[in-house]
């Protein structure tokens, strides 16, 4: 049964990731490489740390019932984990190509992220390249900057960060995209607490404002 990269498929600001057979399984090798610039225990704390992070995580994800990439291997010398490889567009590919069903797209995702908060789970990094759509299935993954235990405030990041990323990759639809994947999420977690993140997501993006207006008046704070 062969075990070997075959070919880089990503070479991220993070980590390289690999497609290759893990005993014969299609899989991808998540591989974060030193970086130069950081002081080395640094580095390799926060190498070691994302990974180990992002293999617990896959298993909290999965256990709140998401769907997620197997995992297979988890080599803490190398950072580096070996999952499932799952084929298919990522959702930032659907929107691009001109998916047609944007609303279940998002709703779906929406009712992903609302799976994961109810088990007190932030991902850390919601953006659509972090989704695979297999089959009428959207698999999660990237879940290296996440956190257990999240607090009301940590979901509102989450959540923020995922409407900025919107903005910034999507912006025609960004804002229909949002309230679509709000409804998934409040379907999930009930009215009562969606409308409680959303508020903390109103706040976030006013203190996110308030900066900005102050570094207008002051180019160069000290
Ligand atoms: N398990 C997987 N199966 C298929 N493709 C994957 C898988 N994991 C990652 N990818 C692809 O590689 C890209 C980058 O992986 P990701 O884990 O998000 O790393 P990064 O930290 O660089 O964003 C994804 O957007 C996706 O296209
Ligand atoms: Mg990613």
């Amino acid at each position: 049964m062969e075990t070997r990269r075959v070919r880089l498929v990503k070479k991220g600001a993070e980590a390289e990731l690999w497609f290759g057979y893990w005993l014969g399984l299609p899989s991808i090798f998540k591989v974060r490489r030193e970086k130069p610039y950081r002081p080395a225990e640094l580095d390799r704390w926060v190498r070691v740390r994302r990974t180990v992070t992002e293999a617990r995580l896959l298993h909290e994800a999965y256990l709140a019932g998401l769907a997620v990439p197997s995992l297979y291997h988890v080599d803490l010398d190398k950072t580096m984990i070996v999952m499932e490889y799952v084929e298919g567009p990522t959702a930032k590919e659907l929107v691009e190509g001109g998916y047609k069903d944007l609303e279940w797209l998002f709703r779906e995702m929406g009712r992903g992220i609302g799976l994961l908060h109810s088990r007190r789970v932030v991902h850390g990094d919601l953006t659509t390249s972090n989704v695979i759509m297999r089959g009428s299935k959207l698999y999660f993954i990237d879940f290296g900057l996440g956190d257990k235990n999240a607090r009301l405030e940590d979901m509102g990041v989450d959540l923020h960060l995922f409407l900025r990323a919107l903005e910034n990759t999507h912006y025609d639809v960004a804002s229909r995209a949002f309230e679509w994947a709000m409804e998934g999420y409040a379907e999930v977690v009930g009215e009562s607490q969606a409308k409680a993140v959303r508020e903390k997501v109103r706040e976030i993006r006013m203190r996110g404002r308030h900066v900005m207006e102050r570094r207008k008046r002051k180019p160069f704070p000290v």
